[in-house]
C-alpha cells in the first residue's frame, strides 16, 4: 500500500529505515495483546506436538502489522518462510510450483489474499486440507490430473479485505486474527522503540503528539516520526520535541486527527459536493479523483473510526463530528445517524 506521505520519499533509506524497525520476534510486537496471546498459544502447541500450526489468517487495515506478524510466524518457529501476494498468483500453475517447492514446517505467505484467481484458490483448497495438489495436463477431454504431494506447512493470509474471502477459504483456516487500529498510548510506546533503534532523540510530549496524529496505524506513526526527525534536524536542534513535531506536521499537512490530504479531500468532497450524503462509494470516490478501492481501504476505516463518517445502508453520510472538523455547522434537523462505527466498519466488510 502506498500513501501520499510517502512517495516523494520512498527512496532507499526510508526503505531501510522501514525494515530497520519492523520487529522480529512477538515479544518486540508492540500491544495487540489479544492477537499475540492467541498467536503464542498457537505456535507454542505446535512447537510441543513437533507439527506446523493451523494456518492463519490476519485480517485488517493497512499498516497494521499484518505483514510483520507473517515473518514473526516464521522466526518464532524457526522455519523458511515463501511470501507472495494474491494479485500475482494468475495461473494455477504458478501456486502448484510455489506449494511443490516448499519445505517441510515452511510457512507460505500470501499477502492480499481476497484478490487470488478462482482457479488457484481451488488448488489451495486441497493444499491446505491434504496437503496435496492436482496439477491438470494437457486440454479438453485429453486432460489428466497428477497428483502432487506437498510437505506439510503453514499457510499465512493476510487481508485488507476479509469480506471478499470466500466461505470455503476462510473455513480453512484454524486461526482468524482480526488486527485493530492501536490506540494512541499503543503508538506513544511504538515510537519511543523506533525512535531508539533510528538514535532519534525524542521526548515524551514530541511523541504524543505524533502518535495522536498517526490514525491509530503503526506504518503511519513511523513514517511521521522520520518527517519529524528530518525537520529537526533541518530546522531544530535535532531533538524530536512537542514544538518541532508540530511544526513539521503542520509542513506536511497532518491535520489534528492525523487526517492527510485525501481523507480531508474525501470529507470535503462528502460535505461540499453531497451536502453530507448519504453518497454511494463509487460517486464519492469519482469526486476525489480515486478509486473506490483506496478510498474504502485507506481512508474510510480510520474515518469511521474517528467517528467522522458513517456507512448507512442508503451510502456514506458525514456525521456532525465531520462537519465540525472541517470548521462547518452541521445541518439542523437530521435525524440521528448511527453512532456505532466498529459495528459498522465490520458490517460494511462482510458485504461484497
Ligand atoms: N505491533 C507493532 N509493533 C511495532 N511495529 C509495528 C507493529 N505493527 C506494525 N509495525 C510497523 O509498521 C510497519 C507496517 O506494518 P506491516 O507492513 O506489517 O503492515 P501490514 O498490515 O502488512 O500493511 P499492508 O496491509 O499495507 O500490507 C512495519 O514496518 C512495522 O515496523
Ligand atoms: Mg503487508
Amino acid at each position: 500500500m502506498t500513501d501520499d506521505l510517502v512517495s516523494p520519499f520512498a527512496g532507499d533509506e526510508e526503505l531501510d529505515a522501514e525494515a530497520s524497525v519492523r520487529p522480529r520476534r512477538l515479544a518486540d510486537f508492540i500491544a495487540q495483546h489479544r492477537v499475540r496471546d492467541q498467536l503464542e498459544l498457537l505456535l507454542k502447541g505446535a512447537m510441543g506436538r513437533g507439527t506446523p500450526p493451523d494456518h492463519i489468517l490476519l485480517s485488517g487495515p493497512p499498516g497494521l502489522g499484518k505483514t510483520t506478524l507473517a515473518n514473526i510466524v516464521s522466526a518464532e518457529l524457526g522455519t523458511g518462510i515463501r511470501t507472495t501476494s494474491g494479485p500475482v498468483i494468475e495461473r494455477s500453475g504458478d501456486l502448484a510450483a510455489i506449494l511443490t517447492g516448499l519445505a517441510e514446517g515452511d510457512v507460505l505467505f500470501i499477502d492480499e489474499i481476497h484478490r487470488i484467481a478462482k482457479p488457484a484458490e481451488e488448488l489451495l483448497y486441497s493444499a491446505m486440507e491434504d496437503f496435496r495438489v492436482d496439477v491438470i495436463v494437457g486440454k479438453g477431454p485429453g486432460a489428466t490430473a497428477i497428483p502432487l504431494d506437498v510437505e506439510p506447512f503453514t499457510l499465512v493470509g493476510a487481508t485488507t479485505r476479509a469480506g471478499l474471502l470466500s466461505g470455503p477459504m476462510r473455513d480453512r483456516f484454524g486461526f482468524v486474527a482480526h488486527l485493530d487500529f492501536y490506540s494512541p498510548a499503543d503508538l506513544d510506546a511504538l515510537l519511543h522503540r523506533s525512535a531508539r533503534i533510528l538514535g532519534v532523540p525524542i521526548t515524551p510530549e514530541g511523541a504524543a503528539e505524533i502518535a495522536g496524529r498517526s490514525r491509530g496505524t503503526p506504518r503511519i506513526a513511523n513514517r511521521l516520526l522520520r518527517r519529524v526527525r528530518d525537520y529537526a534536524e533541518v530546522r531544530g536542534n535535532g531533538i524530536v520535541d512537542e514544538a518541532t513535531a508540530k511544526a513539521a506536521l503542520t509542513v506536511y499537512d497532518v491535520d489534528q486527527l492525523g487526517l492527510d490530504r485525501l481523507d480531508r479531500a474525501v470529507l470535503r468532497a462528502l460535505i461540499e459536493s453531497f451536502r453530507g450524503g448519504p453518497v454511494g462509494l463509487s460517486t464519492l470516490a469519482v469526486a476525489v479523483g480515486e478509486q473506490s478501492d483506496t478510498v474504502e481501504e485507506m481512508c474510510e476505516p480510520f474515518l469511521v473510526r474517528a467517528g467522522l463518517l458513517a456507512r448507512t445502508p442508503r451510502g456514506r453520510v458525514a456525521t456532525d463530528a465531520g462537519w465540525r472538523h472541517l470548521g462547518k455547522k452541521p445541518p439542523e434537523g437530521r435525524g440521528a445517524l448511527p453512532n456505532q462505527p466498529d459495528l459498522f466498519a465490520r458490517d460494511a466488510e462482510t458485504s461484497p
